[in-house]
């Protein structure tokens, strides 16, 4: 059991004793349970929420969105369980545990730090501290509503403005208006808010489920416009969200993130496609992102809503009962773990190949021996290998949205390499 999985179970078991504690001492309050089971109903499910419209509350915050705190007199359960993106609090290391990463990163501030991702309530934070370079606000774009705002309001310039300049006007970490607009009072009715995503996909957005677009806002491939520094999906459509479409695209413009010191290869960047990855997974068609990270719960007083304390489902007794509908008694756990290792073992041994790559490439380029005509040809393989084994790495499920895909990528980034190496021992 990794050290992460040790502080999340302590951290729930503290959790539970005050949960226990809570309902003890105030009889009939407004404290969510999870309903495991209902015998022979199985486990509650979207269709036995009742979607009520409210009146929306004003709002306090300066930009004119309103609130979590604002929504809770209004929807105390989902404001208290989205404050629980809270409990996880833990950063793995990335860098530490595949020190290749920092050779392949080399001249890019992911080669600083690279930590795994934690909840929500701490995304502000997290871009703060960060030890990468954030010379512009577009670095705020998926860390708050305030940011979304602000764009919606003034226009494309904010994104090139000063990082902090735009980030002390900042109010909340993700939140109510980054997926429901101000109009949560609507049923719960989701609003994409973050403008690039209905300016990339115009139409083809309506062919996405909205809980699932939602969080395609910012679980997914992104870049910045050379132009306006504005951030763009490289895609208009779920036709075009491949990392071959997508590497074609960016080739198409020559764009690059990074030139990277010694091999002088033009390198890209993946950032977390989950959404792309999970749209063409098993999943892809019959589930939408809430049904396995939200579960449906229910108060005391019987109100059903989603849970917005955005949970894996491996995590979560409520969500892993879901799969059983499709999957019967499997052990739906074990077969994800047992993905899962393997999918990180073979992430393990193609990066440390595409790391002997980079050293390889930078003798190459050193030694003088091969013409740059030679070298631009390893060159171009080099940032192909990257980009496919990127793609993967990133992902953050590490092969359990989209297994096929994820041996994909790493398979094309480790022929990718052999063909490069062949050049170079030539
Ligand atoms: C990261 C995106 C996200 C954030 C942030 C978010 N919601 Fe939701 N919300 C969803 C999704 C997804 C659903 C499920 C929609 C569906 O069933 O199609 C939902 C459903 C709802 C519903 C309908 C009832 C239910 O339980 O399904 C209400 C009401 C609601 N949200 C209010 C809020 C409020 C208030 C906040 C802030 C405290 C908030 N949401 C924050 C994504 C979000
Ligand atoms: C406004 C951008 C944004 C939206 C929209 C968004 N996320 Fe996230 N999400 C993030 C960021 C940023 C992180 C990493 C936070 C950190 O490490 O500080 C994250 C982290 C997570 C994590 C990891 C949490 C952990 O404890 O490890 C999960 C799971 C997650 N998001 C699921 C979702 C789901 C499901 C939705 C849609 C209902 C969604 N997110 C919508 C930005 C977003
Ligand atoms: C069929 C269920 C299922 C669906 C649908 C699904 N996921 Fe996942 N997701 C998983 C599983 C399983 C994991 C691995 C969890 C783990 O390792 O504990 C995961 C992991 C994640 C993580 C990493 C969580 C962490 O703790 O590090 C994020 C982020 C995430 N999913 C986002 C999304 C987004 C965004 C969508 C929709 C585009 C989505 N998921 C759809 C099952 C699902
Ligand atoms: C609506 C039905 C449905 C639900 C609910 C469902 N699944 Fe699946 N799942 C499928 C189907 C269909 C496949 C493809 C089966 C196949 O190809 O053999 C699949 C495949 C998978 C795979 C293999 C995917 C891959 O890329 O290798 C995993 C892992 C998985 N499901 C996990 C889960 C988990 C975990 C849950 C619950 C959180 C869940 N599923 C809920 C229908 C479902």
């Amino acid at each position: 059991m990794d050290k992460k999985k040790v502080v999340k179970i302590v951290i729930a078991v503290v959790l539970l004793a005050l949960a226990v504690g809570l309902v003890g001492g105030i009889a009939g309050g407004n404290i969510m349970y999870h309903l495991k089971n209902r015998g022979e109903l199985g486990p509650l499910t979207r269709s036995d929420i009742a979607y009520k419209n409210a009146q929306a509350p004003a709002a306090t915050s300066k930009d004119g969105t309103i609130n979590a705190s604002d929504w809770s007199a209004v929807y105390p359960e989902i404001a208290l369980t989205m404050g629980q993106n809270a409990v996880n609090s833990y950063i793995t290391s990335y860098l530490e545990q595949d020190p290749y990463l920092v050779n392949i990163y080399q001249g890019f501030g992911f080669a600083k730090e690279y930590g795994s991702a934690r909840g929500h309530e701490y995304t502000l934070e997290d871009v703060y501290a960060t030890a990468r370079p954030h010379a512009l606000a577009n670095c705020l774009t998926c860390k708050t509503p305030n940011f979304a705002k602000m764009v919606n309001d003034k226009g494309v310039g904010v994104y090139s403005m000063d990082f902090n300049t735009v980030y002390a006007q900042m109010e909340e970490s993700v939140s109510c208006y980054t997926c429901h607009g101000n109009d949560a009072g609507n049923g719960g009715k989701i609003t994409i808010t973050h403008s690039y995503v209905n300016k990339a996909l115009g139409n083809n957005a309506s062919s996405i489920d909205p809980a699932t677009l939602s969080c395609g806002q910012c679980h997914i491939e992104y870049y910045f416009t050379p132009s306006d520094k504005e951030t763009m999906m490289p895609y208009s459509s779920v036709e075009t969200m491949t990392p071959e479409a997508i590497l074609a695209y960016y080739d198409s413009f020559d764009f690059y993130d990074w030139i990277q010191p010694g091999t002088g290869t033009k390198l890209l960047k993946a950032q977390h496609p989950e959404m792309e990855t999970f749209l063409y997974g098993k999943h892809g068609k019959l589930l939408n992102c809430a049904d396995c990270h939200m579960a449906v719960e229910m108060t005391y007083d019987g109100t059903v809503y989603h849970s917005h304390n955005l949970e894996s489902p491996l995590d979560n007794p409520t969500l892993l009962s879901t799969c059983a509908t499709c999957h019967g008694d499997t052990d739906m756990a074990a077969v994800v773990r047992k993905i899962q290792s393997r999918v990180t073992a073979r992430e393990t041994e193609v990066g440390n190949k595409l790391s002997d790559l980079k050293d390889a490439l930078t003798a190459a380029v050193s030694s003088g021996k091969f013409s740059e005509k030679t070298l631009d040809q390893v060159r171009k393989l080099h940032r192909e290998a990257q980009w496919f084994f990127d793609f993967c790495y990133v992902e953050n499920a590490e092969g359990a949205h989209n297994s096929d895909l994820a041996y994909r990528c790493l398979d094309t980034a480790d022929e990718k390499i052999d063909q490069a190496m062949a050049i170079l021992k030539n």
